[in-house]
């Protein structure tokens, strides 16, 4: 204990909780909100539902930076409950907003968001910047949208010192099944260890393409947004390549030794689908040199490892 960096992190039991804490164990004295309790000193049971539960703890620790990374983040999910992923995503944004605002103003805010408030994007326009007009189209992407508007209103209106990320796909061991890497690599691992009837994995749109990136490097991103980002600006959090979702499923295949045959399952696709969501990274990379250092197929090894440990 004794750091500059107070950090106070919504969501640190999340995927990208737990290794945003990890990276800034060194860097930090690092506390976090659940929504259960964890028995963890440094872990505080809050519902951000509850504006008085938060200005509490941030009046209790003083923290420098906030990290807000509590939400809901399956867009999938988002057609099934669309009132809790706007109540949630955006009540739980106001109530942390206000909180600061009345606690301290200065205290330096990053918030969460995603490529998805881009959504659907011109078919000539090949990367998105982060002046690219917002478009969303699930109700996900548009209660990221709203978070994205009211913290730019809380920084022109009340001078608060906030920042917003927009990552794109972020992947890594660890991530909840329900997103596509986990959903593929659970399945093949599943069929490796013997544990399935026939060797066939349920997929979804193999058509659309996505930006992809390790979270240990999206938590450095955020690190470094979080300390070097221009207040009241959004920072795109991708590597610029776009991968298409045949080419996820095939290089998850050639890691097993199996013959695996791929079945549609209609549940798994979606109302609407981005055909192609892919991030221009410039403006990230010529504030700090961020760049992503893990290679994708790196990535989708540790994601496969970590199903085949986890069976
Ligand atoms: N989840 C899932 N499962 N997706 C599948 C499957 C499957 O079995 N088969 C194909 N897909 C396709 C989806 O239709 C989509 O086009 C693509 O794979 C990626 O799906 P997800 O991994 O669920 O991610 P996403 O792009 O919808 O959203 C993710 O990225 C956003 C940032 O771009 C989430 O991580 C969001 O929280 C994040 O903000």
């Amino acid at each position: 204990m004794g750091n500059e960096m107070k950090a106070l992190i919504t969501g640190i039991t999340g995927f990208v909780g737990k290794y945003l804490e990890l990276f800034l164990k060194d860097k930090a004295d690092v506390y976090g909100t659940s929504r259960s309790n964890r028995g963890e000193k440094h872990i505080f049971k809050v519902d951000l539902l509850s504006e008085s539960e938060i200005m509490e703890l941030i009046e209790t620790i003083k923290p420098t930076h906030i990290f807000h990374l509590a939400g809901l983040s399956n867009v999938k999910d988002s057609w099934e409950h669309k009132a809790d992923f706007i109540h949630g995503n955006v009540i739980g944004t106001v109530h942390l907003l206000e909180a600061v605002r009345k606690v301290d103003d200065q205290i330096k805010v990053m918030t969460v968001g995603s490529s998805e408030e881009y959504g659907r994007i011109p078919d000539n326009l090949d990367k998105v910047s982060e002046d690219t007009r917002t478009n969303p189209v699930s109700p996900y992407g548009i209660s990221k949208c709203a978070v994205s508007m009211l913290v730019n209103l809380y920084h022109k209106s009340y001078g608060l010192n906030t920042t917003h990320a927009r990552p794109f796909n972020h992947i890594g061991p660890g991530q909840r099944l329900g997103f596509v890497t986990t959903d593929f690599a659970y399945q093949i691992a599943q069929i490796n260890k013997g544990r399935t009837q026939e060797p066939i994995i349920r997929i979804g749109n193999l058509k659309s393409a996505r930006d992809f990136t390790d979270v240990r490097d999206i938590v450095e991103a955020y690190y470094d947004i979080a300390c070097f980002g221009k207040a009241g600006e959004a920072y795109n959090v991708c590597t610029g390549q776009g991968v298409n979702i045949q080419d996820i499923v095939e290089i998850l295949i050639s890691f097993s030794n199996k013959k695996i045959n791929l079945v549609v399952d209609p549940s798994r696709i979606r109302v609407s689908d981005i055909p192609r969501l892919v991030g221009n990274p410039e403006k990230l990379f010529t504030l700090t040199g961020w760049q992503p250092k893990r290679k994708l197929e790196d990535t989708l090894i540790d994601i496969y490892d970590y199903w085949l440990k986890d069976l």
